[in-house]
């Protein structure tokens, strides 16, 4: 199959594969072209120009034309960080805390986490694939074309696994580019309560191995908190994680201060994520690391948590990428339109910082960044097409609309 797209008003974030992440200053530059076209043959990006230079078609064998006379095209969103699997939802929790109790306060009262936990213990994995294909199929409409999805809703050997085997069998079944990370440490279960140590051993002894052994997940994340797992456990897991091949990833900085980012650095995490209570002594420690600080704005927007440091870590040369978290506690969108849109509005990060932390540097923090988060020879046809719209600027600007048309994943059209 092969496609041209041609009279796009603008093809934006091009490059010619040279970069793997968009750091500081950079970040405000989103190298684009006007008044363009851009080639698809066999699922990968043929070759890209300006209409003035259009060489013409040889060849209209097997050969869609699409004319975005008004449109823009863009790479698809990478979204790095979500736990799209799961059981149910939790909405009487959003309406306990519309009600004054704290995100704490229900986790203390079995609820959160342990909340779906228990749901997911009961659901089967064809019950669990499916439920988290309609939410993929949903996303795959608003634009995204790569997800990480973390299980962390089992916490017992079985359970995780289970959460892991969907995992993989959606990786067969979407086609959309899917990293699985595997967070045992996102809570101690209720049967540990208590004896967080004998948890850590399951973790590290149990799950750890089998997960390795059927090849369940590419990244070990941690859940680095107060009441949760402190740095040094953090640690402790991450590296048995890396001794199986898993490459770290933490929940850093969420809700309080807690050591997630100093846990993260010292393993060479690939992302730190959330960073609400990120402070100077962390923005230093990010510095010069191999680490993606990746924020979720989905989540500090749904628990209205402090902003994070967005514009030090920016001005301090960081990178910064930005994930929706898509989970049925802290974030129940996984529309990452809206989290360009909330970044910009909330945290005063530019179009541009918005759409590279969206796409480039997400890429990176889930390792796509060869073949996913830009617009460049060889890479995978992974874009969409928006509808009649002045710029890049008027995605973020009106928020809450759906602007996109067409969604292309590996090279074939989606009908939306
Ligand atoms: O990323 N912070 C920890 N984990 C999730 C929330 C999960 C939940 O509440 O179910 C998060 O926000
Ligand atoms: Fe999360």
């Amino acid at each position: 199959m092969r496609i041209l797209i041609k009279n796009i008003k603008t093809l934006v974030q091009v490059d010619d594969n040279d970069r793997s992440r968009v750091c500081g200053a950079e970040m405000k530059n989103l190298p684009s072209i006007n008044d363009a076209w851009l080639a698809i043959d066999d699922g990968l990006i043929a070759d890209h120009g300006k209409m003035d230079d259009f060489p013409g078609i040889s060849d209209w064998t097997k050969l869609t034309v699409i004319d975005a006379t008004d449109k823009l095209v863009f790479p698809g969103w990478c979204d790095s960080h979500t736990h799209i699997v799961y059981a149910d939802s939790r909405e009487s929790e959003f309406v306990d805390r519309l009600n004054g109790l704290s995100y704490e306060q229900i986790a203390q009262r079995g609820g959160g986490i342990l909340n779906s936990a228990q749901r997911l213990r009961n659901a089967s994995e064809e019950e669990l694939i499916q439920s988290a294909l309609v939410r993929l199929d949903e996303v795959m409409k608003q634009g995204t074309c790569a997800v990480e999805i973390k299980s962390g809703y089992g916490l017992s050997l079985e359970s995780e696994l289970k959460m892991l085997r969907v995992i993989k069998k959606l990786k067969e079944l979407s086609p959309l580019t899917i990293k699985a990370t595997f967070l045992g440490a996102h809570a101690v279960p209720a049967e540990y309560k208590g004896d967080k140590a004998r948890y850590i051993s399951l973790i590290i002894d149990k799950m750890l191995p089998a997960i390795a052994e059927e090849k369940l997940a590419e990244y070990c994340d941690v859940f680095c908190e107060n009441n949760y797992f402190t740095k040094e456990e953090s640690i402790k897991i991450l590296e048995a994680g890396l001794k199986h091949g898993l490459k770290p990833k933490v929940h850093a900085e969420q809700l309080s201060n807690s050591g997630g980012v100093e846990a993260g650095v010292y393993c060479n995490a690939i992302s730190v994520d959330h960073l609400e209570y990120v402070e100077e002594k962390e923005i230093e420690l990010i510095k010069n690391s191999i680490t993606m600080p990746t924020i979720l704005p989905g989540a500090q927007f749904f628990l209205q948590l402090p902003h994070p440091p967005v514009r030090k870590m920016i001005n301090a040369g960081l990178p910064v990428a930005i994930a929706s978290d898509y989970n049925p506690g802290s974030s129940p969108s996984g529309n990452m339109n809206l989290m360009i849109a909330l970044s910009c509005i909330q945290y005063k990060m530019t179009p541009e910082e918005a759409i590279n932390a969206a796409t480039i540097n997400t890429a990176y923090a889930m390792d796509l960044s060869t073949t996913h988060g830009s617009i460049a020879i060889g890479k995978k046809a992974n874009v969409f097409i928006t509808k009649e719209i002045p710029g890049y600027s008027f995605l973020p600007y009106s928020f809450g609309s759906n602007l996109i048309e067409t969604v292309i994943i590996n090279g074939t059209i989606i009908k939306q």
